[in-house]
């Protein structure tokens, strides 16, 4: 595999593809063929030089550009010393559940020395999107933008802005991010937190050895340009704002939004939002900047913020080697839940949309912490958590394991007993008040490795719940294979009886992440018409590590269009 030449690869490729004849070709739609070195690669931040894995190179790794309806073929080679998997955010992946790519769920790792091709077609998404390692916390380093355009001949529902431009939030860690998480999986302690946040991989200028580097976005007096933001960050939900201006929201998620204006906006990891920016000030040099939104109180947190310029290209030149300083930005404070839950709830559809109004499946899932008490065989050194216990999370009390010896997918769809069950719960084992002072006795979650399973085609309710167990904070729960509507959010415990009438039944946002608020509850719907095993999780991976998710298993439906495609010769396997 050392030499492998990327035009004979993309041939190749397109021979069999001309060959097997059974590709369906759409009016315009293009195949996209792509290789992924993933690899060790010296980067140096903070005055510090690691070795970072990275993408053929690259960090944040290279921004893939498609139009809707385009397929795409990415041949992803592990020269890592990681196992690895590719993760697609937000693509549907309808009846391509093999290309999904978290790691023990859809696929067993892409080990060390090998490759794995994922192919899957986007059909009906439009806007940013991303791409990321969904193994361990390799998606620290290891992630970059998925940009879908209109198809060809279709165009956006807003002026074509006069640039573009993508701006990947992050966070580095000065140490090797794979270390850190083996130091917390190790002592049960919380993990140590992140040393800087990034934009499109550059601290900026309120960092160490940064400055030199600061990310430029240019812009020009009267051009309204697109600013596609992605919170591509680990552990931490961001506020961003640009110095004076002010921000057109347009999408979220790669779905069009009712367009409203707000200087600031907050991410949870795994989110993106399309703004337009207008350039109505004078022209100068002014902040780009995000930094923590933290909901957890009392919880160690990175507390510094990275910078980018918006640069206007009529600017006045400086004067050799006198750069004027940027006009600097003022951000919400870390603790702004109310600036955070004002962002989040003003998103709407563009029109009216069709909700499922009955619903077949109507289900409560608790999101939150717990402790474990320490086995009597474990050294303290392992249980270095709160008054010597370790940290966990759950669902439904279910602390999430993932198995070692077969995907779920594969378990699921060869019939392999004894991988997983499918008794996750409903609802709740046990009825408390979620959001209150939550008795120490709920406080530990059950280890297991269960699936909800879905009939193809029914209309799911989920009530995402936020517990006070340990701590209340504001988790971003991210559904895998699916789009959903957010109908409603809300504090406190979610109340059937009054809270449903405050559904949104009418032009509920479409989303695939959505922050379910410190101390509160979210509601969403989807219609399962994407069979295959889909992981539904917190996108702090500090949570996931703890065991913050669950997983669907849609059924298949009648015959081959609704039934998972069979999987890929170079599927790997455990
Ligand atoms: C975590 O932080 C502690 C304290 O600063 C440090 O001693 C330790 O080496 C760090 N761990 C890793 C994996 O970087
Ligand atoms: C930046 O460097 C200065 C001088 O070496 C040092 O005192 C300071 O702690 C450093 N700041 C950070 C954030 O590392
Ligand atoms: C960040 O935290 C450090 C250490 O707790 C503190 O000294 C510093 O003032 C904080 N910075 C900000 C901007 O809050
Ligand atoms: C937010 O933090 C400030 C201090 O930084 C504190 O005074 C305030 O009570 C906090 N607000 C909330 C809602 O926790
Ligand atoms: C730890 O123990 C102390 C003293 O018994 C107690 O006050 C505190 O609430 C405990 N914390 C947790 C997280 O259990
Ligand atoms: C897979 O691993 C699980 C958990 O270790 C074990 O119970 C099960 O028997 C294994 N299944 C097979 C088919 O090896
Ligand atoms: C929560 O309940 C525990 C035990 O009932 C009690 O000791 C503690 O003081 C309570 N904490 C708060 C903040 O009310
Ligand atoms: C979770 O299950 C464990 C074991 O049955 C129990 O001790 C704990 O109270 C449960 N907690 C909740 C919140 O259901
Ligand atoms: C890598 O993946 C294999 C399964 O393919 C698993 O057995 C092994 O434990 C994994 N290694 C690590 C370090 O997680």
């Amino acid at each position: 595999m050392e030499a492998f030449n990327n035009n004979a690869w993309c041939s190749f490729l397109f021979g069999v593809l001309l060959l097997s004849g059974s590709f369906v070709v759409f009016a315009n739609a293009e195949t996209h063929y792509h290789e992924f070195i993933v690899q060790a690669t010296k980067v140096k931040r903070l005055c510090k030089t690691h070795n970072t894995i990275t993408v053929n190179g690259q960090y944040p790794g290279p921004t893939l550009e498609i139009n809707d309806g385009d397929t795409l073929v990415v041949k992803v080679t592990n020269k890592a010393r990681y196992n690895l998997t590719i993760h697609w955010h937000g693509i549907r992946q309808m009846r391509t559940a093999w290309a999904d790519g978290p790691e023990f769920v859809t696929q067993c790792p892409i080990r060390p020395g090998s490759s794995y091709t994922y192919r899957f077609t986007v059909q009906g998404q439009e806007g940013t999107l991303w791409w990321h390692a969904h193994s361990s916390w390799l998606r620290a380093t290891v992630y970059g933008a998925l940009i879908i355009h209109p198809a060809a001949g279709s165009s956006y529902p807003f002026t074509k802005p006069m640039r573009e431009n993508v701006l990947l939030l992050g966070e580095w860690w000065d140490a090797n991010p794979i270390d850190v998480v083996r130091e917390a999986t190790r002592t049960g302690a919380a993990p140590n937190v992140s040393n800087a946040y990034t934009i499109n991989g550059q601290p900026g200028d309120f960092y160490n050895c940064s400055r030199k580097d600061t990310v430029i976005v240019p812009i020009d007096a009267g051009e309204t340009n697109l600013l596609r933001v992605i919170n591509a960050a680990l552990n931490q939900e961001l506020f961003f704002t640009v110095a004076n201006h002010m921000l057109t929201v347009v999408g979220a998620d790669a779905s069009y939004t009712k367009p409203f204006t707000t200087n600031v906006l907050m991410l949870g990891p795994g989110q993106t939002t399309d703004v337009l920016i207008l350039g109505n000030q004078v022209p100068a040099r002014y902040y780009i900047a995000a930094r923590a939104y933290q909901s957890a109180q009392g919880a160690p947190f990175d507390n510094t913020t990275t910078t980018a310029i918006l640069e206007y290209k009529s600017a006045p030149c400086p004067a050799k080697g006198l750069i004027s300083t940027p006009v600097s930005a003022t951000l919400p404070a870390f603790n702004d839940t109310n600036t955070a839950n004002t962002f989040t709830t003003s998103f709407r559809s563009p029109k009216q949309v069709a909700v499922p109004i009955t619903i077949d499946e109507s289900l409560f899932f608790t999101v939150g912490l717990g402790l474990f008490n320490c086995p009597k065989n474990f050294h303290s050194s392992r249980c270095q958590g709160p008054n010597g216990t370790r940290f966990g999370a759950s669902m439904n009390n279910v602390s999430f394991v993932l198995p070692s010896n077969f995907s779920l997918l594969q378990a699921a769809h060869q019939g392999i007993p004894g991988v997983f069950t499918t008794d996750f719960p409903a609802n709740p084992p046990v009825t408390f008040d979620y959001t209150g002072n939550v008795s120490r006795a709920l406080w530990q979650p059950v280890p297991a490795t269960k699936v909800y399973k879905l009939k193809f085609g029914s209309r799911v309710q989920v009530v995402l719940q936020g517990t006070n167990i340990f701590t209340g904070e504001n988790h971003p729960i991210h559904l895998h294979g699916y789009d959903f509507y957010v109908l409603a959010i809300g504090f406190g415990n979610f109340n059937p009886q009054t809270d449903s009438a405050k559904f949104n039944l009418v032009d509920p946002p479409l989303r695939n992440t959505i922050a379910v608020p410190v101390s509160g509850w979210a509601v969403i719907r989807f219609v399962a018409d994407n069979p295959g095993v889909w992981i539904m999780h917190c996108h702090l991976d500090v949570h996931i590590t703890w065991g913050l998710s669950m997983a669907f298993l849609v059924e298949n439906g009648v015959g081959k269009l609704q039934s998972l495609e069979p999987p890929p010769a170079d599927y790997p396997v455990c």
